[in-house]
């Protein structure tokens, strides 16, 4: 296997540089917090942030949020989404049908909620990838996850009361409190991240608990790098713990396709992996927002906006693994039953990762923060129970560094860093001469279900920094759907995306929401794409969109070009 990714990475030589980020260079800091930690009574949840007037006040404007997507201000404040209550988790609901799902995801309800301080620890925990990883960590994350398993079912540390934790914050079990009906959905906005993160980091701290080992650490799924786009070996093992049965039995050994193209080939797979992982890391996002998600405040309706990578390397994986013989993609194709499968963290913890790569390790001069600043974004707050048992809240913004949660990663090269396509001025060129594209309003809304081209004038003539915008997608929830964009591709081999004229992608796991359908936005930035593509000074460009997924399910309502409006 090793050999062969070798190869196929090989050429075009500039397009990979291995590159070494400094990510573990400093030694390990030795972090006291002194923070008290407070008792709460356990309804006291909403008690905290609440200024009654102001709530009532932006209420109303939920829905606006939610609606108009482009909203990217920090003070656009409300209310930060507040943990759940518990004691009034209700029934979670499957995604095909919207009936009630015949297991109960709700946690046990214990004693009082502590406010979570990050404890002091003397030597950061490392995590690896799990394609490296040595004989006695897989022993000990196989025993780790086996005592796990050994867990009375109604310990909050067990396996499966670990995984329903997953599935009451992704199908509707807790309502946003006071906010009526209104469901907790940590999917689909900037709290993918955060929650994600808060996650991993108890059911790590769980397993090493269970294994007396404090510097146990979760491996990755280092997906991102050639050498890691199987799933790890180390799940393979029907006799192993990490082991789970409900996998895609056809893609065990497959070269994953972070580009849902559907091509077989593996060296074509792993050029257009690469190449998903430039554009949604480095090349296509114009503010954080765009690569984070989009702003989810109290009151607003779930699934605001994924960001670049949620919807993604993130998404791909997930239907990639989940298995087709199962109803509803069992385990990793559905956010209710994800957790049930061990490789769900392991691959979690890959996107918990590029989190972080995104904020330290990308050029600084893409977007102008990698930081949300916004008070309901720092204060929004999960529920999860530590190693000890203890119910404890947690918020978004003690999550921010990894290091301050006592946990590293294992520096590994970053092939997609630099792996822009080289410039196509003849393809550009003959573009330009063509005019029989039909004009983006006589295509528009558009119910996508074949491959559409289109013409769109540019926002300016010349180098400008622009972006695309995609406004009112709605899409049916409880699919899994995908369409990539393209900037005048000539080509026209969908199987491919390692070309400049690759833009981006929306893409989503399926899941349950209220209302069945969500609208949302997505916003590509195309400033390097034109460079690349040396079409800055064009009029106008064409643009395809070409869908991933058969049958109806995505409608979108226009699409337009403007100047990126928050220059680095
Ligand atoms: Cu909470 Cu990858 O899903």
């Amino acid at each position: 296997m090793a050999s062969l990714y070798l190869h196929c990475t090989a050429p075009p030589s500039s397009k990979l540089r291995p590159s070494l980020h400094p990510l573990l260079s400093k030694p390990a800091p030795f972090i006291s917090h002194a923070r008290r930690s407070h008792r709460h009574p356990l309804r006291a949840s909403s008690s905290d942030s609440d200024s009654p007037n102001r709530r009532n006040v932006l209420l109303g404007l939920g829905g606006l949020y939610g609606a108009t997507s482009l909203i990217s201000t920090d003070s656009a404040s409300a209310n930060p989404v507040q943990a759940p209550e518990l004691d009034k988790c209700g029934a979670a609901t499957n995604l095909n049908n919207q009936q009630i799902l015949d297991v109960n995801c709700c946690p046990p309800v214990t004693g009082d909620i502590i406010d979570y301080k990050l404890p002091t620890f003397y030597k950061l925990r490392t995590r690896q990838s799990a394609h490296r990883l040595n004989p006695t960590d897989v022993f000990k994350y196989n025993l780790a996850i086996q005592r796990m398993k050994e867990l009375p079912e109604d310990d909050p540390r067990s396996f499966m009361q670990q995984a329903f934790i997953h599935c009451a914050y992704c199908n509707g079990a807790y309502n946003q409190p006071g906010q009526g009906e209104l469901d907790i959905q940590v999917h689909n906005s900037w709290l993918f991240f955060p929650f994600h993160r808060w996650y991993l980091y108890f059911y790590e701290r769980i397993l090493g608990k269970l294994i007396d080992d404090p510097t146990f650490a979760l491996p990755f799924w280092n997906w991102d790098n050639p050498k890691g786009m199987t799933i790890p070996p180390i799940f393979l093992d029907p006799k192993a713990a990490i082991y789970d049965a409900k996998r895609n039995p056809d893609n065990l050994k497959a070269v994953v396709d972070l580009g849902r193209t559907g091509n077989k080939d593996p060296m074509q797979l792993v050029t257009n992996n690469l190449t998903v992982m430039y554009t949604e890391m480095v090349r296509g996002n114009a503010d954080v927002y765009d690569f984070m998600g989009k702003p989810y405040r109290e009151g607003t309706p779930v699934n605001p906006g994924p960001g670049s990578s949620e919807r993604g390397s993130h998404t791909a994986l997930h239907v990639f693994v989940g298995d087709p013989r199962e109803p509803s993609g069992e385990d990793m194709g559905n956010f209710y039953s994800a957790g049930r499968d061990p490789l769900f963290y392991c691959h979690h913890a890959n996107v918990d990762r590029m989190w972080t790569l995104w904020k330290d390790v990308l050029p600084k001069d893409k977007v102008p923060t990698k930081d949300i600043t916004d008070p309901d974004y720092l204060n929004a707050s999960f529920l999860f129970y530590d190693e000890n048992a203890q119910l404890v809240r947690v918020y978004v913004r003690d999550s921010l560094d990894t290091r301050k949660m006592g946990y590293d990663l294992q520096r590994i090269d970053l092939p997609w860093l630099d792996y822009r396509p080289p410039v196509q001025t003849a393809l550009a060129r003959i573009k330009r001469t063509t005019s029989f594209f039909p004009k983006v309003f006589s295509v528009f809304p558009l119910n996508l279900t074949k491959v559409v081209r289109f013409e769109v004038q540019k926002a300016k003539k010349g180098k400008a920094d622009e972006l695309l915008v995609l406004e009112d997608i709605t899409v049916d929830t409880t699919k899994f759907l995908k369409f990539d964009v393209f900037v005048n591709d000539e080509d026209d081999n969908p199987l491919e995306l390692d070309k400049a004229a690759y833009a981006g992608t929306y893409a989503q796991v399926p899941h349950k929401a209220p209302k069945k359908t969500s609208t949302t936005s997505i916003r590509l930035r195309l400033t390097d794409l034109y460079e690349d593509m040396d079409i800055g000074d064009d009029d106008s460009i064409v643009v395809t969109i070409v869908p991933r997924h058969s049958g109806p399910g995505v409608t979108i309502g226009g699409i337009k070009i403007i100047e990126n409006p928050n220059k680095a």
